[in-house]
């Protein structure tokens, strides 16, 4: 595996590979749900290339860019076992020199639930995402369900800016008591990690409700599990798994949970067919 630190050395290893071209996005910190898309990609891909970025403009002010968990080291170790022939691995003056002032905006599907606790949020990914893809042209970018917004907010941009990049979408890989694997869980102490999983429970509850019951009964049926468990939900909806809006009154849907755990904020997600 190489590592490249700029956008013209990414041009060059760019340019000798050949075939078909898997692209892996992240922050970093990798775990198994990242490496989950990586696999993915060795699999159906004749290369595979994964940026490790932590995107100063997806955070707001008062968020946790500084503090965000980076190991490069360990990173790049994980990556060359499971098989990428490219680490792009920019610094932040490297992506975003001065002068810059861009930024991609999808519209509503950005603005709502994840989109309107943390506004700009979508907007700063767009324009990472719409910036990794023309440097590394892929032919399959690879998401995790995980982030189902975001994978709403990518397909979007795909399609409105015509990238020729297919979206494939990977399942949410959870710990073994249901807990979403996340970079962020590093930051939960053991008490709160033990408690972590009311997230995935919630969920579950919830899909269970809308077998008997309405949207309402199941937003209410999640929200009241985390409270109880003590967590401090932001939002648990019941939401369209396409526009993110209100949910249809047939089909699947989407259960939708971003819950504090202490200074820690946790999302998570469960299709539903009910
Ligand atoms: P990051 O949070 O590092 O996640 C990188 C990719 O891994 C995303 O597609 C995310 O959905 C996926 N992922 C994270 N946890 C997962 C899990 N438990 N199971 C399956 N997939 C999982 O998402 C971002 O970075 C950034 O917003 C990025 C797209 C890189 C733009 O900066």
């Amino acid at each position: 595996m190489k590592t490249i630190t700029t956008s013209a050395d990414l041009a060059v290893a760019r340019a000798q590979l050949n075939g078909s071209v898997g692209f892996v996005p992240t922050m970093g910190a990798l775990h198994r749900g990242h490496l989950s898309l990586v696999e993915r990609a060795r699999a159906e891909c004749d290369a595979v290339v994964v940026s490790v970025f932590v995107n100063p403009l997806q955070f707001g002010p008062s968020e946790d860019f500084a503090s965000y968990p980076r190991d490069e080291s360990a990173d790049a170790g994980l990556l060359a076992d499971a098989g990428a022939d490219l680490l792009f691995l920019p610094a932040v003056e490297e992506m975003y020199p001065p002068g810059r002032s861009t930024t991609v905006s999808v519209g509503p599907i950005g603005e709502v639930l994840e989109g309107a606790d943390r506004p700009g949020h979508f907007d700063g990914v767009a324009t990472v995402v719409a910036k990794l893809f023309n440097l590394v042209d892929p032919t399959v970018a690879y998401f995790g369900q995980k982030d189902a917004q975001q994978v709403a907010v990518i397909k979007q941009m795909v399609r409105d800016l015509s990238f020729d990049i297919e979206v494939s979408v990977c399942p949410t890989i959870r710990e073994p008591d249901g807990l979403a694997m996340s970079s962020r869980n590093a930051y939960l102490s053991p008490e709160e990690r033990s408690r972590a999983p009311a997230i995935y429970r919630a969920m579950v509850a919830g899909a269970e409700t809308l077998r008997e019951e309405d949207f309402d009964a199941a937003e209410k049926k999640m929200w009241d599990l985390l409270v109880t468990e003590g967590l401090d939900p932001s939002y648990a909806s019941v939401v369209d798994p396409t526009t993110f809006g209100p949910p249809p009154a047939d089909g699947p849907v989407l259960l939708v949970v971003a819950a504090r755990l202490g200074s820690t904020r946790l999302i998570d997600n469960l299709p539903t067919d009910r």
